[in-house]
């Protein structure tokens, strides 16, 4: 299985506890400490978002925090690059829609 193990923003990521989260209502395995993009690729998801004015999809372009193209609804808050937020036990991971989930 394909692992980010170094990240220009998170750095060095050591072997961690594998746990589950939660995407669009699929259980999928993560590494806590994992870039959350990382853990979506590896269960073969690749869109994160659909556009506002267009609804056409996007997902990781620069992996560094900078593009927004990776945000999704983390825990019910929009707008959250994936490509830097860390994996963390039980998270509910969720395909954003335009700005959120007011734009639902
Ligand atoms: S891929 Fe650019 S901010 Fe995440």
């Amino acid at each position: 299985m394909r692992r980010v193990v170094s990240h220009p923003v998170l750095g060095t990521l050591t072997a961690a506890r594998e746990v589950k989260i939660y995407v669009d209502g699929k259980e999928i395995r993560a590494r806590e400490g994992e870039p959350i993009a990382a853990a979506v690729a590896a269960a073969g998801i690749r869109i994160h978002r659909y556009t506002a004015e267009r609804g056409e999809p996007r997902g990781v372009f620069c992996g560094i925090g900078q593009c927004t193209d990776c945000v999704m609804v983390v825990n019910g808050v929009p707008n959250v690059r994936t490509c830097i937020t860390p994996v963390m036990e039980g998270m509910i991971v969720e395909t954003q829609h335009g700005a959120g989930s007011e734009d639902r």
